[in-house]
């Protein structure tokens, strides 16, 4: 086995073909005499150039961009009044963490301190399943219904005949949909351009729903603080580290966490209870507005700290596969409806980006037993040892857990179907009040 960096000395061993057999020469191809054609019976060859065909999956339709790391949740506050969720039952307990850092719209070999929103998406990996918190260092969406996702990410992207990119399409995609100005004010503001990505705010942006153990629902915002200092790169070094170090971010994180100066987090809720939801001035089941803290003020969590990188890029940040629809027992969506949306549209493109089965891949699967109906598919390695694969059975299948069904907290809808705009649209107080300057300073 090696182990470490490929930039170690290591002690050379025998190199072999995929399927482990030995291989008799890595730098000369077998032929038929010392000028005759290549022999098809070179297996290494062949595999080699099959498989090299192969060694890119697509990349991300958006956040292409990234690097990860890994680490710990630690609660260091009690909120099980608010949240069952057992990842919250007690101060001091910890739960590992992957998580991903991204820029969202420009593609995987785009400079990261390019002006896009940064993602930071956390996998927690729970004795109830997987929890993926996600988060954009903007405290708003640019948008608040999903119908227009696609075309505004087209707006964003390249020009499909010139393949370039240019900002009218922006410019005029911003301009038509007024409800964008608060997060867009929120792009251009210094947040974009931290000075690393261990001083990144990031938001969850949507709302979600957090239910006690009497089975009582608060609504809920997620908020993840940097404990290091928030700084912001001037326009001038942003553009600067472009050329000098297009991966600059991704490099300070990982010689940070190599040197053992392990960033970390603080995790915070705000929460709402449905009749300030009744009674309040804007929507709070709407991705373009955020609520004040001097009204929701920011409830400490937890901790999370980063102390491990990636010892596989490919297999653990390329490969792992973030999805709001993860959410563990006593954390609930709310009815925001580009939440609702993303609960479908992840794993949907991780079937396509990575594969059916990409939750069996180490990197996504959780820590607990995985005990349901699914079989089978493009690369699967596991059957859940023989257990029935139909439902139900009389040979001791898996059964639903009344535990969950009783944090389902369930909600009265009616209505007629169709497709409703926005009744008192109020783009810009919010916009106008947001505070957005921040410490711009040197490196
Ligand atoms: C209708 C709205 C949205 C849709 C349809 C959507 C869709 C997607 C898709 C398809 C991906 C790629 C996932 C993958 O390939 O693994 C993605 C990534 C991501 N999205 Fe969204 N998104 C939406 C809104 C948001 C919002 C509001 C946030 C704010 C938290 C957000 C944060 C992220 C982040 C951080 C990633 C990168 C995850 C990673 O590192 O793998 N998105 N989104």
């Amino acid at each position: 086995m090696y182990n470490g960096s490929i930039l170690e000395k290591h002690e050379p061993q025998v190199a072999t073909t995929g399927s482990g057999i030995p291989v008799r020469d890595k730098t000369a191809t077998l032929t038929a005499g010392y000028r005759g054609p290549v022999l098809i019976e070179d297996g290494d060859l062949l595999e080699d150039l099959s498989h090299f065909n192969r060694e890119r999956i697509p990349e991300r339709v958006v956040h292409a961009k990234g690097f990860g790391a890994k680490g710990f949740f630690e609660v260091t506050n009690d909120i099980t009044k608010y949240s069952a969720a057992k990842v919250f039952s007690s101060v001091g307990k910890k739960t590992p963490v992957a998580v991903r850092f991204s820029n969202a719209f420009r593609e995987r070999g785009s400079a990261d301190t390019d002006i896009d929103p940064r993602g930071f998406a956390i996998k927690l990996y729970t004795e109830e399943g997987i929890w993926d918190l996600i988060g954009l260092n903007l405290r708003v969406f640019v948008l608040n219904d999903p119908k227009i996702l696609t075309s505004f990410v087209h707006a964003v992207k390249r020009d499909p005949v010139t393949d370039l990119v240019n900002s009218t399409t922006l410019w005029d995609m911003v301009t038509l949909r007024p409800e964008s100005t608060h997060g867009i004010l929120w792009l251009f503001s210094p947040a974009t351009l931290p000075c690393t990505m261990r001083g990144l705010n990031a938001f969850a942006v949507n709302t979600f729903k957090l239910v006690n153990a009497y089975g009582k629902y608060v609504y809920c915002k997620f908020n993840i603080i940097a404990n290091q200092k928030v700084k912001s790169l001037t326009l001038e070094q942003a553009q600067m580290l472009k050329s000098s170090d297009p991966d600059y971010y991704q490099r300070d994180m990982f010689d940070s966490i190599a040197k053992g100066n392990f960033p970390s987090w603080t995790l915070k809720i705000q929460v709402m209870t449905q009749l300030e939801a009744d009674l309040s001035p804007f929507d709070p089941l709407d991705a373009t507005k955020l609520w004040p803290e001097d009204k929701y003020p920011m409830i400490e969590v937890g901790r999370i700290v980063l102390n491990e990188n990636p010892a596989n890029h490919f297999a653990e940040v390329e490969q792992i596969g973030f999805s709001p629809a993860n959410l563990v027992p006593g954390i609930l969506p709310s009815l925001d409806r580009v939440l609702q949306s993303r609960l479908f549209a992840y794993m949907d493109t991780q079937r396509y980006r990575i594969g059916n089965n990409f939750q069996q891949l180490p990197i996504n699967r959780p820590i607990n037993p995985v005990r349901n109906y699914q079989r089978d598919g493009h690369m699967t390695f596991v059957n859940q040892g023989g257990a029935p694969n139909y439902y139900p059975n009389s040979f001791g299948g898996p059964e639903p857990s009344s535990q969950a069904k009783n944090l389902s907290a369930p909600y009265y809808v009616s209505g007629y179907a169709y497709e409703y705009h926005e009744r008192n649209p109020d783009y810009f107080s919010q916009a106008r009040e947001t505070d957005l300057t921040m410490k711009v300073e040197n490196l």
